[in-house]
């Protein structure tokens, strides 16, 4: 059976995560968050005091090696070694993930990466540049969209179930700050690839978004 890339991109709380996950269990895929990879720069960065100084970053990006792996609680993000699929989470990356992945030493080593774990296809990547730059000739391309008013909701509880105490109005803030931000860098910017299929996922549930892609995967697959 033919082995597709699927590449699914959107902004922040769209639902990409949670929906590629769920295609890549049913269709029997790898899964590859890709923002993981930026986060665990940006953590490492952070460790080192350098997250707020471009040069620095570039120098040390080498002795940064990142892995992703499967497990039974989903995908772990393994940082020289340390498995830090929590850290990554932590509000201190949230805010500065953004301008750490808008330097492009950064992104031209993590583009790489991905483009090496995706070659053979019969995976499903979620991102923001995945069907414009690292995969634009993937044979599947979604592009996620919701209402900030449903993101942020789905924020808060993604928060909330890790016991994380939340401030709605703030985490709203953050949620346009960052799309603003991953939509106006100069290298990569977050955008819809004109033969991306657009769906808007903010009357949806998790369930009916992850059917539609798998509908849209099969059909490819099956041709
Ligand atoms: O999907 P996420 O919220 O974990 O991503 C964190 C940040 O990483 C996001 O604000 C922008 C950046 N990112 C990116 O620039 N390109 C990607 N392919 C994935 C994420």
């Amino acid at each position: 059976m033919k082995k597709i890339v699927i590449a699914i991109d959107g902004p922040a709380g769209s639902g990409k995560s949670s929906s590629a996950k769920i295609v890549a269990e049913r269709l029997g895929y790898i899964y590859i968050d890709t923002g993981a990879m930026y986060r665990a720069v940006t953590l490492e960065a952070l460790r080192r005091g350098i997250a707020e100084n471009e040069a620095e970053i570039c120098k040390i990006l080498d002795e940064i090696n990142i892995e992703l792996r499967t497990s039974p609680q989903g995908q772990r993000t393994i940082l020289n070694g340390e498995d830090v699929s929590d850290d990554i989470r932590l509000p201190g990356v949230t805010r500065l993930v953004s301008p750490v992945s808008a330097i492009g030493c950064v992104r031209e080593k993590l583009v790489a990466e991905q483009r090496r774990i995706g070659e053979r296809g019969g995976i499903v990547m979620d991102g923001r540049d995945i069907g414009t730059v690292v995969f634009p000739n993937a044979e599947l391309k979604i592009y996620l969209v919701a209402s900030i008013e449903a993101r942020t909701e789905r924020r808060a509880k993604e928060l909330r179930a890790k016991g994380i105490r939340v401030e709605i109005e703030e985490i709203k803030k953050q949620i346009i700050e960052r799309d603003n931000y991953d939509s106006s860098r100069a290298i990569s910017p977050l955008r819809k690839a004109e033969d991306a299929i657009l769906i808007d996922t903010s009357e949806m549930t998790l369930e009916q978004q992850s059917e539609l892609i798998i509908e849209l995967a099969n059909k490819i697959i099956n041709l």
